[in-house]
């Protein structure tokens, strides 16, 4: 399957209930041949009103921190574990992450990216099964995977800004190959 097929079969899913509130799924938007992949949590209000991935307070401070590590947000193919706004924004259960990984795969398949930033504990559960972002973040597991904060964390406590960014620029300047920090 290619990506445009791929984000219009995300785009009227109706695998899970999320569907059923959702106003428009955020099937995640970039270059194909991006090669830094973003994974969140799942769309918020302003994602679920446009169908665009971090448009919101999140995405905004995201895009700033994007700045600073000298990433262009245009180049980076950006996406979340689930498509479909939770209600309330409640974090996505298990049966909604399952049902929707699938989604993710595909997408991560078809772009083959160099370093795939999981930012969260949502992302970092969904694809390491592996949770407690202070431990973990900073560090590259399994060749590819970069585990940061996610931006609304950032949002709640500013004081991981300057983390955050200095995540975003080991993303920046990864090369495959290098070995993990953890071996
Ligand atoms: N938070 C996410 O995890 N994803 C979005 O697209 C927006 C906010």
């Amino acid at each position: 399957m290619d990506m445009i097929s791929l984000a219009e079969s995300i785009a009227s899913c109706t695998l899970c209930d999320l569907s059923q509130s959702r106003t428009r799924a955020v099937p995640g938007e970039g270059p194909t041949e991006a090669e830094i992949f973003l994974v969140g949590e799942a769309p918020g209000r302003d994602e679920d009103a446009t169908g665009r991935p971090f448009v919101g307070r999140a995405g905004k401070l995201l895009d700033r921190a994007l700045d600073d590590a000298g990433i262009k947000r245009s180049q980076a193919f950006i996406t979340s574990v689930v498509k479909c706004r939770p209600p309330k924004n409640r974090r996505p259960n298990k049966r909604e992450m399952q049902t929707c990984l699938p989604y993710l795969r595909q997408q991560i398949q078809l772009v083959n990216p160099k370093v795939i930033c999981l930012m969260g504990n949502v992302a970092s559960s969904a694809l390491l099964g592996k949770q407690g972002i202070t431990a973990l973040r900073g560090q590259v597991f399994e060749g590819r995977y970069l585990v940061t904060y996610h931006p609304a964390a950032v949002l709640r406590n500013p004081n991981r800004w300057e983390e955050f960014v200095s995540d975003l620029k080991i993303a920046k300047d990864f090369r495959p190959g290098k070995p993990d920090k953890l071996g």
